[in-house]
């Protein structure tokens, strides 16, 4: 990895240093003890548990996997039980520091995470690039943070650098120039595209390039969010026909990528004129136009070659209870693999829109503060789905520039939220991991993650509360 300036080397000298020790350690372990691999169960966690178990496979070692939604005393009491000398953390684990040692502290913890780290990591193996001076929310994901980790145990593992990819757009990470990668995540990006394993090319990037008709990627594309486009197949289909742009090729819809670039230009010209007659500025059709990333051992035409649809595909098979699904996909399994997931993705996106209707036409649903909109899901919203729909009210900008909150409640009783910033309100100063970390444990809860996007869960009766105060804190720094 290539320095690129004097302090930036000590930084990058100290995470290959420190890659490299906790690599040593994995492989001492893994000689002769059960490794029990922990992951998060998001697109971006099965990306690195599935880079993370592909590396054990290769030491060899005996790795028992655990997928998980979150970190508190129970799961961790359950991973407790589990015979094993090495429990490996990936995507998960440096917000919980303290109850990792108390509970696990009878054998060797590696956490290889890039969320904000709290606590003390007393004998604990902590290989998280926030605290080494690289920003987690931005330039690194958990599956970048276990990328690294496989490269200092086999230079081998170079070629699991898509998976690394994968992982940082399941998280949202390509918020350079037109939907490019900063810091570690470039350099990892480096990597794939030397080894060929990923080409990188400026275009469309609407959602399914390789897979949807052209008009329903158009539809289903809500980042950026498209008034009158987004979600409406009929008027894309319009569009497209006053664009002269052929839908089919025989019996076939074509696809983004099938079209040809002067196509493309009719189809860009149209939607700015569509968005200008709706009286909104025709610039964000230039957010239309950005990297887009095909993974070139895929066949073309299936979800896997493009690697937004894949990080897609994990997310749908983590957020439906179907995370194993997802690892197999993750290591290279495709087939019948391949064929369920596209069966999960396909649930996944059913009930992703029937709660967004929901929430479009119930009033009652949702409760908008000056700087936060709070989506009340109990008895609707599942909870392993607070996080899908949170990002997506956040990004489909239907209420404006604030804080989204989404609550439900969890079969265990407990109150569940998930909430997303934006990145204006992130640059004047919400961090949502760090307020959620300390405001959580106040109702006896647990709470963190990112500036941009936390997630907490707390009694359901401290709900209320919990939510006053969350309110305050976002107004005290807007305000
Ligand atoms: O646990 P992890 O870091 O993998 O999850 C981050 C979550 O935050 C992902 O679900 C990702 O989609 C979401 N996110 C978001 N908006 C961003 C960045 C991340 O909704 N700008
Ligand atoms: O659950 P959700 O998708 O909203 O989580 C957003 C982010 O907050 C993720 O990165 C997740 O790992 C983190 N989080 C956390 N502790 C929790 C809940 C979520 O660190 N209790
Ligand atoms: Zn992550």
């Amino acid at each position: 990895m290539q320095p690129p300036s004097a302090s930036g080397e000590r930084k990058y000298l100290e995470l290959r240093d420190q890659a490299t020790r906790t690599a040593s350690l994995i492989k001492e372990k893994a000689r002769d003890d059960i490794v029990l691999l922990a992951t998060h169960f998001d697109a971006d966690g099965i990306s690195a548990g599935s880079i993370m178990l592909s590396a054990l496979n290769r030491l060899p070692a005996l790795t028992h996997l655990r997928v998980i939604d979150r970190i508190d005393e129970k799961i961790l009491e359950d991973i407790e039980q589990i015979q094993s000398g090495l429990v490996i953390f990936t995507d998960i684990g440096s917000g919980y520091l303290d109850i990792i040692s108390k509970i696990l502290r009878n054998r060797d913890i590696v956490i290889a995470d890039h969320h904000q780290p709290l606590g003390d990591p007393v004998g604990v193996h902590h290989f998280n690039t926030h605290i080494l001076g690289f920003n987690g929310s931005e330039e690194i994901s958990g599956a970048g943070t276990a990328y690294l980790l496989a490269k200092a145990l086999d230079s081998r593992n170079a070629d699991l650098s898509p998976m690394a990819i994968v992982g940082a757009l399941g998280d949202q990470q390509d918020k350079a120039a037109k939907r490019g990668f900063k810091g570690l995540n470039s350099e990892i990006l480096k990597d794939a595209v030397d080894s060929r394993l990923i080409e990188v090319k400026q275009d469309l990037i609407f959602f399914g390039r390789q897979t949807r008709p052209v008009h329903r990627a158009i539809a289903s594309t809500t980042d950026p969010f498209l008034p009158g486009l987004s979600g409406e197949e009929d008027r894309c289909l319009a569009l497209l026909d006053a664009a002269s742009v052929p839908t089919k090729i025989e019996d076939r819809w074509r696809t983004i990528s099938d079209l040809s670039l002067d196509e493309k230009q009719r189809i860009v010209e149209k939607i700015v004129a569509h968005i200008i007659s709706l009286n909104l500025k025709g610039e964000i059709v230039m957010d239309l136009i950005g990297s887009v990333y095909s993974l070139l051992r895929e066949d073309p035409g299936t979800s896997l070659r493009d690697a937004r649809e894949f990080a897609t595909l994990l997310n749908a098979c983590g957020r439906m209870n179907r995370a194993a699904l997802g690892i197999a996909i993750g290591v290279g399994d495709r087939g019948d693999s391949y064929k369920a997931a596209q069966e999960v993705y396909a649930q996944y996106k059913t009930t992703l829109s029937k709660y967004m209707n929901w929430i479009a036409t119930s009033p009652n649903a949702m409760r908008r503060g000056r700087h936060v909109v709070i989506v009340n899901g109990n008895g609707v919203i599942d909870e392993n789905m607070t996080g899908a729909v949170s990002s997506l009210v956040s990004s489909s900008n239907l209420f404006g520039d604030k804080v989204t909150i989404v609550t439900t409640v969890t079969a265990s009783g407990d109150a569940k939220v998930s909430t997303r910033a934006t990145e204006r309100l992130v640059e004047k100063g919400v961090n949502l991991g760090k307020t959620l970390q300390s405001l959580a444990p106040r109702h006896s809860g647990v709470g963190g993650g990112h500036a941009i996007a936390a997630g907490a869960t707390i009694p359901k009766i401290e709900l209320e509360r919990f939510l006053t105060e969350l309110e305050s804190s976002i107004e005290g720094l807007l305000d």
